[in-house]
């Protein structure tokens, strides 16, 4: 039973939003879910106010990882760094509005998990592998 989520979801992973690498960004990281080895890596260029300018994403995913970083990147157009430093998995779990077995969790957050390594990575952070909020 395809709910307008699961349609949603579908959408950006058929046709994923911000899909492109962009150059000369001012924040880019990628990461990988160790289960499957997806990667997914984010670039943001940001203003003098550290609200986003632009935006990409790159790498290969399942559906719901590449819909979520689809969507998460829509989410963040026009953010500052602030406001996306405070985007938790709940917000991502209301993004996508289905319900999502652990590993499917892990799916859906790697995008956000992506976006705090960018974070860490810019502010100044050691992002060895060690960096995983998401747990
Ligand atoms: Fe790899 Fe979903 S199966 S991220």
């Amino acid at each position: 039973m395809p709910s307008i989520y699961q349609e949603n979801i579908l959408d950006h992973y058929k046709y994923p939003v911000n899909f492109k690498k962009v150059e000369n960004a001012d924040l880019e990281y990628g990461d990988k879910n160790p289960v499957c080895g997806d990667d997914i890596t984010i670039y943001i260029t940001i203003d003098e106010n550290q609200k986003v300018v632009e935006v990409g994403f790159q790498g290969t995913g399942c559906a719901i990882s590449t819909a979520s970083a689809s969507m998460l990147t829509e989410l963040i157009e026009e953010m500052t760094l602030e406001e996306m430093k405070k985007l938790t998995n709940e917000d991502i779990k209301e993004m996508l509005g289905i319900p999502l077995t652990p590993v499917r969790l892990k799916c859906a957050i790697l995008p956000l998990k992506v976006l705090q390594g960018a974070i860490h990575k810019f502010e100044g952070g050691d992002v060895g592998s060690s960096v995983d909020k998401t747990e």
